[in-house]
């Protein structure tokens, strides 16, 4: 029998709860043994709750059991995360975790502790909750120099903008019902600013290479500033606006970005809608695989955590390798980056902008009070400059090639 603890009994811990105990048979098959829950940490009570009798209140109570072999750790944050992180790695305990922040800044570190322990760390939930995309990354497209990935791996956000786009729905609106659903951040800036996608690409990328990708090198922009009027020019161009967190390893350099960007209609990205998510990665040999399914939400997140304790369970005292050191990759592509941009700015700027940008591609969608167009390709570098010669635009938008 493989015991399990869990660090947190909320969203993605009582689903971690469920699943085990709804799947106890298909597991136990996976694994070829039993696999049960036998105590979960929270600082709350939770009476009534069918699972009351496992809380436990002390980290102790788990890091120190010594039927314990696998924890499940869905609190969520760094600072304690991380301290009861180490503790369970530390005592052989492998560790499979949804906390995509812990990841993303201390992913090597924490892997490291738990070869030394011959135990596991293991974060298949941290990035697009319940599709599988890490291990892809490491054990299946091994024989490709990775060019690029390209997802929407955040499902607050996607939501928010399907509903902005299909239903007109106002962005407090959206934000709140996301909430609601169990998919948005304790502190949902970190959906809608970017900056959980920003953590999840830079993941992402830090397995493609093998080194560290720092998540604050990622040029991260969010969605706070997209409008109706945003999605009108967006229609009028044959196109709908998506957060893209994007990773390119190119001649010119390697470079991260979260932005909204312009996504044709016919990009397969396009039709990614509500809570799912998608990752595209462009190998050398392989060309394009895109994997698809729900990115956040209780079953699905847990799901995926599962998945990692049925395979940290199936190799018990062994340490799974993952290829991820602590030394950091210079991404020092950005500027030299080239895309083609839609600029809106003030009707009164028009003909300056015009003199600056030289022959843009005008789109006219009817408001008077202001001047909207497309750019011609050129670098990130030389769109700032322009841009920094005629002030504060109402919103720029990439164009997704
Ligand atoms: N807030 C995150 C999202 C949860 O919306 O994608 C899953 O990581």
């Amino acid at each position: 029998m493989i015991h399990v603890g869990v660090f947190g009994y909320g969203t993605v811990g009582s689903g971690v709860v469920e699943v085990l105990t709804k799947n106890e048979k298909v597991i136990e098959k996976n694994v070829g043994e039993k696999v049960k829950v036998k105590a979960v940490l929270d600082l709350r009570e939770f009476h009534g709750d069918p699972f009351e009798n496992l809380i436990v209140h002390d980290v102790k109570e788990i890091v120190e059991d010594e039927d314990i072999d696998v924890v499940c750790e869905t609190m969520g944050g760094v600072n304690a995360a991380y301290e009861f992180t180490k503790m369970a790695l530390s005592n052989g305990k492998s560790v499979c975790t949804s906390n995509k922040e812990l990841v993303a800044l201390h992913g090597p570190e924490l892997i490291n502790l738990a070869k030394k322990h011959n135990c596991s760390y293991k974060f298949e939930a941290s990035v697009g909750g319940g599709i599988p995309i890490i291990r892809p990354l490491q054990d299946a497209i091994t024989a490709d120099e990775i060019k690029a990935v390209i997802g929407i791996v955040n499902g607050t956000t996607n939501y928010m903008l399907t509903k902005m786009d299909k239903e007109e729905a106002d962005f407090n609106d959206v934000l709140k019902e996301a909430q609601e659903l169990g998919y948005a951040e304790l502190h949902p800036e970190a959906d809608v600013e970017g900056f959980d996608a920003a953590r999840k690409i830079a993941i992402l990328s830090s397995l493609v290479y093998g080194k560290t990708v720092n998540y604050e090198d990622v040029h991260t922009e969010g969605i706070t500033n997209i409008s109706s009027r945003d999605f009108r020019y967006a229609k009028h161009l044959g196109k709908t606006i998506k957060l893209l967190a994007k990773f390119e390893n190119r001649d010119t350099g390697s470079y991260a970005i979260v932005a909204p960007f312009f996504v044709d209609l016919e990009s397969p990205l396009s039709n990614v809608n509500d809570v799912y998510n998608a990752i595209l990665v462009r190998g050398n040999m392989l060309g394009d695989a895109m994997f698809f399914g729900k990115g956040a939400g209780k079953l699905p997140t847990a799901s995926a955590v599962c998945a990692d304790v049925v395979e940290c369970a199936k190799n018990k005292g062994k340490h799974l390798p993952c290829n991820w050191e602590d030394e950091s990759v210079k991404l020092d592509g950005f500027d030299n980056s080239v895309k083609n941009f839609f600029v809106r700015v003030k009707a009164e700027d028009r003909e300056l902008t015009e003199e600056i940008f030289g022959e843009v591609e005008k789109v006219n969608e009817g408001f008077f009070d202001e001047f909207a167009f497309v750019t011609k390709e050129m670098t990130e570098a030389d769109f700032a400059s322009k841009k920094a010669l005629i002030g504060p635009c109402i919103n720029v938008i990439r164009l997704q090639k």
